[in-house]
């Protein structure tokens, strides 16, 4: 088992080891035992955690400023059209003016075609961690979150477990492609056989799908791509029927358009849970597009794991900062 992490960048799960990702969700399992037991975790203390963010949030915010909480650090949180980025600050001199203050800096940059490099641009000049809190191509806060929670569900063994990750209708706003693209490269590590499901028009970017396929066939499991939502419903054990922008395809920032309108039937319903296993899962990172991406009846009933798949996102947020800027 790995055990040296400190100093490591947590940008995407693809850089860690399948036996670093294990011991991620073993203590992101040992955090959460002791959060439900009431006992202290003080493994970072008087550290801090900067929070940059481009965009908003609600679960990726407040898992890691509780998360540092519990761990006897403190975060700062940092609007960027409040600092001097604003003005053009670059990358460069932000990461070397936050790493002289504190001890990691994580940030939220989803801006297409520009997120991911911005991260990068951050850990070259950064002397400590960089924490990846969602960019325009990966999320593995919510990955590796995920996957907790399909083990916690299902057992550890996800061998062959059939996983479908479902484009679905959604107006709020264009969202980015990271969530479903960290889940098709992250469930096929681990022996998953895993369902893409969209309409035309909302492909993930080429390498990604090389990359899945390329992980199935290393860890024994599957990945496939169908057009037909039925098809990924049909005897799945987890569904994670979600919204993705057509960035790949139309890399305008219109939210909705005539693709977007022709697919109005991509909707997760109970017709279409009635399709899956027994007991299977329904899933999201959240937020959701109620009434359109999924029926209240789905989201609030009875497969829905949404509230532990958020609360997963504290145990292993803390786990990401304990390992990254602690440890040995
Ligand atoms: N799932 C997720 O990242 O949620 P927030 O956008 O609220 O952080």
């Amino acid at each position: 088992m790995q055990t040296v992490f400190r100093g490591r960048h947590f940008i995407t799960l693809e850089e860690w080891t399948k036996e670093e990702v294990d011991t991620l969700l073993d203590v992101s399992c040992e955090l959460k035992r002791d959060f439900a037991m009431g006992k202290p975790t003080p493994y970072l203390p008087y550290q801090t955690v900067f929070l940059m963010f481009f965009e908003q949030s609600t679960r990726t915010r407040n898992s890691m400023e509780a998360g540092i909480t519990q761990l006897g650090g403190h975060a700062h949180f940092l609007d960027t059209s409040n600092m001097q980025i604003a003005h053009g600050e670059v990358a460069k001199d932000t990461a070397v003016i936050l790493s002289r203050m504190g001890h990691a800096i994580a940030c939220r940059n989803c801006f297409w075609k520009q997120g991911n490099e911005y991260l990068r641009e951050l850990a070259k000049w950064s002397t400590v961690p960089i924490i990846n809190m969602q960019d325009d191509l990966y999320h593995p806060l919510q990955g590796i979150a995920d996957l907790m929670t399909i083990r916690e569900k299902r057992g550890a063994n996800t061998q062959h477990l059939k996983v479908s990750v479902i484009w679905a209708y959604a107006t709020t706003h264009k969202k980015p492609i990271s969530v479903p693209l960290s889940q098709v490269l992250l469930f096929p590590r681990y022996g998953m056989d895993v369902t893409l499901a969209y309409p035309q028009g909302y492909d993930l970017p080429g390498w990604v799908i090389e990359k899945a396929r390329k992980n199935a066939e290393a860890h024994g499991g599957s990945f496939r791509i169908t057009h037909d939502q039925e098809e990924a419903y049909r005897n799945a054990d987890v569904v994670i029927p979600k919204n993705w922008g057509s960035w790949v395809t139309n890399e305008s920032t219109e939210v909705v358009d005539s693709t977007l309108e022709a697919n109005r039937g991509w909707k997760c319903t109970e017709d279409r849970m009635a399709l899956t296993a027994k007991d299977s899962l329904y899933m999201h990172a959240l937020p959701a597009d109620r009434k359109n991406e999924v029926v209240d009846a789905v989201i609030d009933g009875p497969h829905s794991a949404i509230y532990d798949e958020a609360e997963n996102r504290l145990h292993t947020a803390k786990a990401v900062m304990a390992l990254t800027m602690g440890g040995r």
